[in-house]
């Protein structure tokens, strides 16, 4: 499984990046609109930080738009993935674009009719949002495993990337229901790494180790 970052702030993309766990980085304009930088200079700066899949997102709301926004986007850098909505313009737009050869994520997926859309219209990426859906009383997940089985009854080759993810475990279940990639909160990624066994173990190992060596095993 892939693991994305979903933040567009530099600090946490450089902590996870400097983890070696971090494959790519999702932004959306409320995330952009956090950082209150010029986009274009943003999208790049998190391009050098980064070396994977940088999604940015289009904000025009008509096809023509979006295809002219997305052009420009792709040329920021070679990893840029351009954002497209799941609206019948965003289709239209991912259709176009993909033709042309240029990566889209097709974003705001609820539904498994509109992931078949996206993967219809040749998205690189389809981002299904689990923790939006929970927000509304639904099952976000039956979503992901919903779109991992219609994608493999038919061989379409659209990455399936859980969005909206809030928790690890949403994190967990989401690689358990065949998700490509899963981006997540840096708070997420982070929280990933905690089990009170784990501090535990290493506590009682170092304390047993110290009782008969004053010394590392090997010096450094
Ligand atoms: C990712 O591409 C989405 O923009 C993001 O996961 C949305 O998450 P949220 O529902 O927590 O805002």
């Amino acid at each position: 499984m892939e693991f994305f970052l979903d933040t567009a702030n530099l600090d946490e993309l450089r902590k996870g990046v400097s983890w070696g766990i971090v494959d790519g980085v999702t932004t959306n304009p409320t995330l952009i609109a956090k950082e209150g930088k010029p986009f274009e200079e943003h999208i790049r700066e998190i391009c050098e930080i980064v070396d994977g899949d940088i999604s940015a997102e289009v904000v025009a709301t008509d096809s023509a738009g979006m295809i002219s926004q997305g052009k420009e986007l792709a040329k920021i850098h070679k990893n840029v993935v351009v954002k497209c909505p799941l609206t019948r313009d965003g289709i239209m737009a991912t259709s176009a674009l993909s033709k042309e050869g240029i990566r889209v994520n097709v974003t705001l997926c609820f539904s498994p009719g509109q992931a078949l859309l996206a993967a219809k219209a040749g998205a690189y990426i389809v981002s299904p949002f689990v923790g939006r859906l929970d927000d509304i009383g639904y099952t976000g997940m039956e979503l992901i495993r919903s779109i991992v089985q219609i994608y493999k009854n038919y061989g379409y080759k659209t990455k399936v990337l859980a969005a909206s993810l809030r928790s690890p475990t949403h994190v967990i279940d989401s690689a358990l229901a065949g998700a490509d990639i899963g981006t997540m909160p840096f708070k997420v990624l982070d929280m990933l790494f905690n089990h009170p066994l784990t501090d535990k173990g290493l506590d009682q190992f170092l304390k047993d180790w110290a009782k008969v060596f004053q010394e590392t095993p090997v010096a450094g």
